[in-house]
């Protein structure tokens, strides 16, 4: 009962999470869309009223104008549209789901005893320090280098250099540190704490100023904005590495290799790129070496973690299906300690032949497809076992 009724909260809080992530991601591609689409507008009145960009859209039947000013406009309407819960939520429920998912079950899905040997209590400890540090070090790379030779906002080309050089350092040490679903997901998780950092320490607090001293009448300090919209470019490259990172951890070709520290950066390094190529797109025509360098990383990537062939099994052998009860001991080595009466995964149960039997899909699926199980191969599955259930289950899965 107790795993169903996880199942439940991880089911929901994912829902949640996803739709909040859309609205988060939706809307920081679309200002930037925007932002990179905008004109100096033609009708003079506009420019009369300090509107220094312009774009037409037309959408759901409608047409709208955006219109905007440089720093201040001339007067601030009532009522203003702010962007941050979306930011705020996909935040909470991204954290809940690893709580969830990744720390109660810190034994099996944080430690992977083969990568390094500690508690669960101390890896989850290391997690939250892993999150910490990620805004500490690079909050303080922008203050640090984030200015130009008089002082103003700037540097985007240091500031950028010294976050990539940081992600990939960071990337490496949660691969030395976290099973390897978890330390590609936990690398995720602290771009996105990044993100949502940069818009509840620096770019909402710099928008409450500005729009208070618009109110007050006084002086507006461009500082301010510059500084968000540093953080916030900031945001929308980190949007594609984030998202892969999230979904990678359902492929266990990606997280379970020896070097997948590597296979981590570099598929970062391709979702970056493909941002990359969509900002410019917006104000240049088309780039093509970009998205074709992502494509290369990506090619890399692939031959990189490409299977082993599995040993060649002799034709006599191959030609006949294995039999239920070799496929049953392979089980029973491997899968029944964590899949029986008591304790039942996912709620799979894996302890008797009809139940082997009765998981003969799944069982192939995680197996042989995603290599998923066993989980951080805990207990050791061969390559050749893994062929034996292979080729059992290509033979129709035959029942005891
Ligand atoms: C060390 C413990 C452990 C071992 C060994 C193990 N599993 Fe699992 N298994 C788990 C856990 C934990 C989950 C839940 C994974 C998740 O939520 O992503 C799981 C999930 C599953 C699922 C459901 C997957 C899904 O997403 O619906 C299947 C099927 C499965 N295991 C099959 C196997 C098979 C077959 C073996 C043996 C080859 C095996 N497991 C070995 C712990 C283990």
């Amino acid at each position: 009962m107790d795993t169903y009724l996880l199942d439940w909260a991880n089911l929901l809080l994912r829902w949640l999470h996803v739709v909040t992530a859309i609205a988060w991601i939706g809307a920081s591609l679309h200002f930037v869309r925007l932002d990179n689409s905008l004109y100096k507008p033609t009708d003079p009145r506009l420019r009369e009223r300090g509107v220094d960009g312009e774009a037409w859209a037309v959408h759901g039947g409608g047409f709208y104008h955006s219109n905007k000013y440089l720093v201040a406009p001339p007067g601030l309407p009532e009522k203003l549209h702010w962007s941050y819960w979306e930011s705020y939520s996909t935040w909470l429920s991204g954290f809940a789901l690893l709580v969830l998912l990744y720390f109660f079950n810190a034994s099996s899905f944080l430690v992977d005893k083969t990568v390094f040997d500690w508690s669960p209590g101390a890896a989850v400890a290391g997690a939250l320090v892993y999150l910490a540090t990620g805004w500490i070090v690079y909050d303080a790379i922008c203050r640090l280098f984030g200015r130009d030779a008089h002082g103003a906002v700037g540097g985007d080309a240091k500031v950028g250099l010294g976050v990539l050089i940081y992600v990939g350092v960071a990337a490496w040490v949660a691969c030395q540190f976290f099973a390897g679903r978890a330390a590609f997901l936990l690398t995720g998780a602290m771009l996105a704490t990044v993100m949502s950092a940069n818009v509840a320490m620096v770019i909402i607090p710099g928008q409450r100023k500005v729009v208070a001293a618009l109110r007050a009448g006084l002086p507006v300090d461009p500082a301010l904005g510059a500084r968000g919209k540093q953080r916030s470019l900031h945001n929308t490259y980190f949007t594609m590495p984030v998202v892969v990172t999230m979904l990678s951890n359902h492929y266990g070709m990606l997280t379970s290799g020896r070097h997948n520290w590597i296979v981590l950066i570099l598929l970062m390094l391709a979702a970056a790129l493909i941002r990359l190529f969509f900002v410019l797109r917006h104000k240049a025509p088309a780039r093509w070496e970009i998205p074709a360098a992502a494509v290369a990383l990506l090619a890399v990537i692939g031959v990189l973690i490409a299977p082993e062939r599995a040993p060649a099994v002799p034709a006599a052998q191959a030609a006949a299906a294995p039999r239920f009860a070799e496929v049953q001991a392979v089980v029973e080595r491997h899968c029944v300690v964590c899949h029986n009466a008591q304790l039942a995964n996912k709620n799979v149960a894996l302890h008797t032949p009809a139940l082997i039997a009765g998981h003969g899909q799944t069982v192939y699926q995680q197996v042989v497809v995603t290599r998923q199980m066993p989980l951080n191969n805990a207990t050791r599955i061969s390559e050749a076992e893994r062929e034996l259930v292979k080729r059992w289950y290509e033979a129709g899965a035959p029942g005891p």
